[in-house]
């Protein structure tokens, strides 16, 4: 989604400011923009495009010496277009804004101000922002006048909002607010930040806050004041900006999707440090009195979204099969548009990399108005679903770059496990240690799987096929190959195929059977052999030790660990082949079309 980078300190802002919104461009986005004050007036710059088209743009301008605010815009309200970019100005050509974000009473507000007699430039939701703005600020004056208009424009919007505002009334601030949309405030040696996320600070900034909703920030070129929702001076509480540069950046990878997949022995690694006593048993602190009785003996409902849900699904799976209790699994978006049965003896376990992607936020508070416990499984710190639960557990992955998760799911998975085993499940400790190895040996196959991956991008259809958990990657594994290669994926429970979808396998579509699990082997084994049957290419993944289906015509073997934890270990070889298909294709990897990191509105 919309990424916002700001500056204001000493040295050139201007370039600052775009060298921070460059690290944001893994969030996805179609436009860049930025907006500097010279100390003397306030200036616009933006395109369609990228980040580049933007330092093309900005490369013959003098420094800027007034603090700057930068924009990277993931289209909702009009096309990508320069007018359509941020950042928005207002009228008198003093103002200019950057949101992330949806307003939705943008229409009704966009016809106030007509009728007033403003005159707005872009189809945006957005640029009614700045002219709110304009109206509240006449009469006011300097910092403290531009933070009281931000407070009361914001006050009049509906919807999720993060801003950043420069004025040129008062020349050296930017003033931040932000409702159900992260933003975090940022101190360094030169100077202070605003962004959306953290790597825009990292290597500049060392410590950091992060606003929470409807706070209102001053930010200064050495100070940061806040005031919360009430309109109270509150403390900044700046905490150690603890990411280091090495994962804001590539590290000689040639995608960070790359280095991502080789970084999950480590991810799981860390996800389970400290949680497994020397006695194999699971032991998760922190966690509440509450949650983990109900963990013991409570209805359990995971929600989450995307690859996240998948990795919930393994989560059902183990309350299902390992612990022989119901356990429910929903989408995000569907949980809370819905009547879930839920009450006081659930817990809500609510997945997720980014703790901001906004339907599983809602879902949080809906599980909790419902009268459910709330936990939290969530890979980056102080966010807004963790503020939003009764409880967290924190997976380890590190900051994950990549538009297309990996290591998060793996951390996912390996913590679903973590919950199981503090649940009952005996095996957990044991399960769980045994895969940094598994990993390291399908990372050692990279190039075995690479040679299949380059045989396979000209198809153009793909079928991913799975019985029991394997059923559950295979929905994961087409998630991965079609977000970054736009290859048409399809994944099915594998005897589901010759009810429907085996009237489109014909030669040049490629079957991946996912052959993990002994008790069904010998049934997928036949549902592929109908593939081949007609003309389809059939790979199968099979775990070490379990006899190669007749019907493979390429084969990746993958180490054999528990049924429940092999979602991981297959996924490391799934991640490798969707990753070796996009390359293939010529795909932007880390940036695929139309997506974005971290989706922030519904
Ligand atoms: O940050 P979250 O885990 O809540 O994100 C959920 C999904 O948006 C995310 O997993 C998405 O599906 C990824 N692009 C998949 O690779």
């Amino acid at each position: 989604m919309c990424g916002i980078a700001g500056f204001v300190g000493a040295g050139d802002s201007l370039r600052q400011a775009v060298a921070s919104l460059k690290r944001l461009e893994y969030r996805g986005y179609d436009s860049a923009g930025v907006a500097y004050s010279t100390g003397d007036e306030l200036r616009i710059a933006r395109c369609p495009g990228k980040v580049a088209d933007l330092e093309a743009l900005i490369a013959a301008l003098p420094a800027a010496s007034g603090p700057a605010i930068a924009h990277t815009r993931w289209a909702t309200h009009g096309r990508p277009s320069e007018a359509n970019a941020h950042p928005h100005g207002d009228c008198t050509g003093q103002l200019a804004v950057v949101h992330n974000g949806i307003i939705e009473n943008h229409q009704a507000i966009r016809q106030t101000l007509l009728s007033a007699g403003h005159r707005i430039q872009s189809e945006t939701d957005t640029e009614v922002i700045s002219h709110l703005i304009e109206d509240e600020l006449v009469g006011r004056r300097g910092a403290s006048g531009l933070v009281e208009a931000v407070r009361a424009a914001t006050q009049r919007l509906h919807g999720s909002f993060a801003v950043a505002v420069l004025w040129s009334g008062a020349p050296d601030v930017i003033v931040a607010a932000r409702r159900d949309s992260p933003l975090i405030v940022g101190l360094g040696d030169a100077g202070a930040f605003v962004a959306s996320d953290v790597p825009a600070l990292v290597g500049w900034a060392d410590r950091l806050s992060a606003l929470q909703d409807g706070d209102v920030a001053l930010v200064r070129g050495r100070s940061v004041t806040i005031w919360d929702a009430d309109g109270k001076e509150r403390e900044a509480s700046m905490m150690p900006l603890t990411m280091s540069r090495e994962a804001a950046e590539k590290q000689g990878f040639a995608h960070f999707m790359l280095k991502e997949i080789h970084e999950q022995p480590r991810a799981v690694k860390e996800t389970c440090r400290g949680r497994i006593g020397s006695d194999g048993e699971v032991a998760l602190e922190g966690l509440g009195d509450a949650v983990l009785e109900l963990l013991r003996s409570g209805n359990v409902h995971f929600v989450a979204c995307g690859t996240a849900y998948h990795a919930a699904l393994i989560g059902k799976r183990l309350w299902d099969q390992a612990l022989r209790r119901h356990a429910d699994c929903t989408v995000s978006s569907e949980f809370r548009y819905d009547r879930p049965l839920i009450d006081d003896r659930t817990l809500v376990v609510l997945v997720s990399q980014s703790g901001e992607t906004a339907d599983t936020v809602a879902a949080a508070r809906y599980a909790r108005q419902l009268g459910a416990r709330t936990l939290a499984v969530v890979n980056c710190m102080g966010t807004s679903l963790e503020r939003e639960t009764d409880a967290a557990l924190i997976t380890r992955a590190g900051p994950e770059i990549g538009v297309a998760s990996t290591k998060a799911y793996s951390a996912q998975v390996a913590a679903m496990g973590l919950l199981a085993g503090q649940a009952g499940w005996a095996d957990a400790g044991q399960a769980l240690s045994a895969l940094p190895d598994a990993i390291e040996k399908v990372l050692d196959n990279e190039a075995a799987i690479k040679a299949i991956a380059s045989d396979l991008a000209t198809s153009n259809c793909f079928f991913f096929l799975g019985r029991g958990h394997d059923a559950a990657v295979a929905a994961e594994a087409a998630l991965k190959l079609k977000e970054i290669s736009y290859i048409h994926a399809e994944a099915y429970p594998a005897g589901e195929m010759k009810h429907g979808p085996l009237a489109l396998v014909e030669p040049g579509v490629a079957v991946v059977g996912l052959c993990t699990r002994p008790s069904t082997h010998d049934k997928i084994a036949s549902n592929l052999m109908e593939v081949r049957a007609r003309d389809g290419r059939v790979v199968t993944v099979v775990s070490d030790g379990l006899p190669i289906p007749e019907a493979a015509t390429d084969v990746i073997v993958v180490p054999s660990v528990s049924e429940y934890m092999s979602p991981i270990v297959t996924m490391v070889a799934m991640q490798l082949l969707a990753y070796y298909v996009a390359l293939a294709r010529g795909c932007s990897i880390d940036q695929p079309r139309n997506l974005a990191k971290s989706v922030t509105v519904e």
